[in-house]
């Protein structure tokens, strides 16, 4: 049966249908959670459901974007009886590595959309009944590229510097309610986000590569699952506000 550290709770995790945000929805469902899994891939999602049910758990599904308040109302109408314990915002999107100079509107929104104003409006939604329950976690997955600017393009660099800002300011405004917030700084993981990762400007994407070449090792999905799990548990009680890198020392 192994750790059921989250049996019983309802843990929303967006991103659900593929990478981290799967192993993270898959774990906690294994640890005994009521999970409500969020994408926009639907055919991802329903994979979810199917490990998960191979397993011998269940779980509940709900195709949005995050960046849209309407799907973001749909995932909250679809908490079961309103409760909602922990909520994990997975889903991201890259930016082409695009550089200042060469952005666009259209992906600065994109990217803002998704990895910032989303998780912004997904806390925003369920803040009050957390609030009204007196306790709940939330764990924002960001990136190295919260940290540094050398990983990725400026949209994205700039959008997970701010889910930190997002995060602490959660964490210190939240945490006299019982709630905690903190999130999680990636390195490279393997998982499907290379989809959106095609460079677009060579001479800034040859300035990265510089960056990347100094990874020490790429990650499993289900590393990252394991530490936004642990952090969401109660073993985490004290841990408020944090932002915990996990790229295998990359950064260090
Ligand atoms: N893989 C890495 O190397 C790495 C490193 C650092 C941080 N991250 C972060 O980890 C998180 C998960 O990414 P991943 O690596 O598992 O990538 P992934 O592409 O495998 O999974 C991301 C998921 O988010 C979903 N998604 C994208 N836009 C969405 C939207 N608007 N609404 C709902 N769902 C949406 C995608 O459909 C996909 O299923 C992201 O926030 C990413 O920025 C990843």
């Amino acid at each position: 049966m192994g750790n059921q550290r989250h049996s019983g709770r309802v843990v929303v995790v967006t991103g659900a249908a593929s990478g981290i945000g799967r192993a993270t929805a898959t774990r906690f469902a294994a640890e005994g959670a009521r999970v409500v899994g969020c994408d926009v891939d639907t055919e991802g999602l329903a994979a979810t459901l199917g490990i998960i049910q191979e397993s011998g758990q269940q779980a509940q599904i709900v195709t949005g974007d995050v960046a849209a308040q309407s799907d973001i109302d749909r995932i909250v109408a679809a908490l079961p009886g309103g409760r909602i314990d922990v909520l994990a915002n997975v889903a991201g999107t890259m930016d082409y590595f695009l550089p200042v100079d060469e952005m666009d509107d259209a992906t600065w929104d994109r990217v803002m959309g998704v990895n910032l104003t989303g998780v912004m409006r997904l806390c925003r939604a369920v803040l009050p009944a957390m609030r009204d329950a007196g306790h709940g976690a939330i764990v924002n997955v960001a990136s190295i590229g919260a940290l540094t600017g050398s990983t990725a393009g400026t949209a994205y660099v700039t959008s997970k510097h701010g889910l930190i800002g997002l995060t602490r300011s959660i964490a210190y405004l939240y945490a006299e309610d019982g709630i905690r917030c903190n999130a999680v700084c990636p390195g490279g993981v393997e998982t499907n986000i290379g989809r959106t990762a095609t460079p677009a400007v060579s001479w800034a994407y040859r300035r990265i590569e510089k960056a990347f070449a100094t990874q020490v090792r790429i990650a499993q999905p289900d590393e990252i699952a394991a530490l936004i799990s642990w952090l969401s548990g109660d073993e985490a009680s004290n841990v408020n506000g944090a932002v915990v890198t996990a790229d295998g020392g990359w950064s260090a």
